[in-house]
Order: structure tokens, then sequence, then C-alpha cells
């Protein structure tokens, strides 16, 4: 069985309004019926394939969690909490240890908690793709055809093809959201991918890797989980031992660095919803490209995304191209080519605060 590991940390700060703290958007109900974390969990529940799932959670987001999950009746395999966020480098270490002490030969599929999949059977696919190349001690990562030159993201130069494989690549570099000159000739190449930020792999080679590339991590994560209390359905990770642990990613920590990586080519109608104009993307529009949540009048617009979903009218009159989104409490009005610069609206209300 695969082990999958459910990473649920970030605070995605470009879909505020919607996106809080306290209430992320991994939380939320961004597109469909589910909240990003409960799509995320089903695509990954059918049990023939799947162990239950591991859950790395900030303890601060511990019942709504266990909540969503009772919603979806699926009972997870542990909800372990981190008392600070350091990035996905020690959730990743937590899970490859408490995987490989409950069985050494683990293989773990590190899923984030707030993507949207468009294409389940090819997810499935790339899985089982996957799935191959990570029982050969490869770690692997699912490579998605870019299509612009996003610096959020991390970038995969595809190497040799693996033999007696479809669609599978070693790695030749790694790098991680690089800078625009350098993101715009990774396109202009032509061999090089997006990385989606799953990743599929033994935890046994990962504690290795670990060992060799961030071995404070593994020390610390190794005692913060010696230390943990259980606590009703949560494990709660030692806060001092945790906070030893270095604030950094696992694409900077290993996979930048290790010689062991594999890419299998994903084509899964994969996106990261990191932006209000992603999610306009894959929303169903009407046939003036007006995707809306809730009541919305459009007289003379075109290609805007109108989220309202308190029960109030929203009319929107003679402009295109913006994004409008109210909550109890808030609103935004963006243009959709600034989608990326809600985040500063959170930086600047947390100076103020
Ligand atoms: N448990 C836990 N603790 N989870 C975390 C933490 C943490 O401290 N920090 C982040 N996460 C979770 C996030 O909630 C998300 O689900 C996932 O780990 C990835 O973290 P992000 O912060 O969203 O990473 P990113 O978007 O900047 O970059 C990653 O994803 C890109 C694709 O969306 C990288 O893997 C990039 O290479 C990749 O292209
Ligand atoms: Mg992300």
């Amino acid at each position: 069985l695969i082990q999958p590991v459910l990473l649920s940390g970030g605070v995605g700060s470009r879909l505020w309004p919607v996106s809080r703290e306290r209430y992320p958007k991994q939380l939320q109900i961004i597109h469909g019926d589910r909240s990003l974390i409960q799509d995320t969990a089903l695509r990954v529940a059918e049990a023939a394939r799947y162990a239950q799932p591991l859950i790395i959670c900030n303890e601060d987001h511990r019942f709504i969690i266990a909540e969503q999950f009772r919603d979806i009746n699926i009972p997870p395999a542990g909800i372990i909490l981190e008392p600070v966020g350091r990035n996905t480098t020690p959730a990743a270490a937590i899970a490859a240890l408490v995987a490989s002490d409950a069985d050494p030969d683990a293989i773990l599929l590190l899923l984030p908690a707030d993507h949207a999949i468009l294409d389940q059977p090819a997810f499935q696919a790339a899985v089982a793709n996957a799935h191959h190349l990570a029982a050969q001690g490869y770690l692997v990562t699912f490579g998605i055809k870019p299509q612009y030159p996003e610096t959020g993201y991390g970038y995969i130069r595809r190497g040799a093809p693996i033999p007696g494989t479809d669609n599978a690549f070693h790695v030749a570099a790694f790098t991680e959201k690089p800078d625009l000159p350098r993101a715009e000739a990774f396109i202009a190449g032509g061999d090089h991918y997006w990385n989606s930020g799953m990743f599929m792999m033994p935890a046994r080679v990962l504690i290795e890797e670990l060992r060799r590339y961030s071995p404070e991590t593994l020390t610390a994560v190794r005692e913060a989980l010696d230390l943990a209390k259980r606590d009703s359905d949560f494990l709660r990770l030692d806060a001092t031992a945790f906070a030893k642990a270095p604030n950094l990613s696992i694409d900077y920590a290993v996979m930048e660095k290790t010689d062991k990586a594999a890419m299998v080519s994903a084509d899964i109608g994969w996106t990261d919803v990191g932006t209000w104009s992603a999610l306009w993307d894959i929303s169903a529009k009407d046939d003036n490209g007006n995707a809306s949540v809730g009541t919305v009048l459009h007289v003379d617009a075109k290609n805007t995304y109108v989220r309202c979903e308190d029960g109030r009218v929203a009319a929107i009159v003679g402009v295109d191209d913006v994004i409008l989104v109210t909550t109890d409490d808030a609103v935004l009005l963006v243009h959709r080519d600034r989608a990326q610069d809600v985040k500063h609206v959170v930086d600047a209300l947390k100076r103020d605060k």
C-alpha cells in the first residue's frame, strides 16, 4: 500500500479575504463542493491501493481538520500537530520517521493539501507510474508541462528516459523558484517542467537523503517525536525540540541536491489554485467568460470572477477582467493580471496589526 501524507501548513495569502490564517485555503471550499484538503484525501481513498492518510498540520487547525475528515468518512492514520510552521522539510521528515517506524518498507506519497487536480484517472495512472520508480529507490517528482515563466514554482530539467517505463525520466537538474530571466530561459529551452510539489519515495530513502543534506532536521524531528504527547486523536510534537528544526522547504533541502530524483510527466489537469486568477481559469464561465459564486448580475462585463457568498446580490456593469470577492468583513477588487499582488494586502494588514 502507498502511504499518503497530506501537508497542510500553508496560509494561502493570495486568496485573501477568503483564505485566512485561522482558516487557510486548504480548509475552504475553493472549487467544487468540498474543501481542498477533503478533495485531496478523497483522491487517495481507494483502500486497495492506499493506506489511511497521515496528516501533518498546524495545531491551530486540529479541530477543523478532524471534523472535515469525519464529514468525508475517512479516518486518518494520524493527525500530527506542529507547534510552529517550519516549512516542508520537517513535515516530510516526520512523515518518513512515523511511516518507517510502522513499516520499514513504507512508500510515501507526499501531497500538498491545497491543489486541484481535474483529471482523476490520469492522476491515478501517474501515481502508478511513480510507484514503480519509487519501489526502485527513486525520489519521484510529478512534472507538469509549463505554461508561462512562473517564478513561484520549482523547475525540473528532464534527463534521460528511464528504461522499462513510460513518461519517466531522470532529473538532470532541479531549480526551486528561479528568478524571471532564468524561468524565461527554462520555458524557451523546452526541456523543463514545473514541479507540482507532489513527491513519492520510500520513507527509508528520504531519511537517508535527509541524513546527508539536512541532518539537523532529522535530529530535531526525531526528538520532537520521541517526546510527543498523544492528545485524543492527535499527536502533539514537542515544541522545544521541533523549534530546533531549520525553516526549510524540501525542494531546497533535498530535491535540488539529491542524485536519486526521477520525474514522471503528469498531464493531470493540475493547478495549485494559488490565485483568484488561477481559480477563474478552472471555473465554469458564461458565454462572456464570467465566473460567479453567489447571485451575480452582469451588464456588459467580460472575463470577470465574482464571489459573493453572503446572500447579497452583486452587480457588475461595464468592466472587464476584474476579480471581486466579498466576505462578512472584507471586500477585494483586483485586476485579473494583478492577482499575484493580493499577498501584499495581507502583508500590509499584518504590519498594521
Ligand atoms: N505541515 C506543514 N508544515 N505543511 C506545510 C508547511 C509546514 O510548515 N509549509 C507548507 N506546507 C504545505 C502547504 O500547505 C502546501 O500544501 C505544501 O506544503 C507546499 O507548500 P507551499 O508553501 O505551498 O510551497 P510552494 O507553493 O511555495 O512551492 C512548492 O509547490 C510548488 C507547486 O505548487 C514547491 O514544491 C515548488 O517546487 C512547486 O513548484
Ligand atoms: Mg503552494
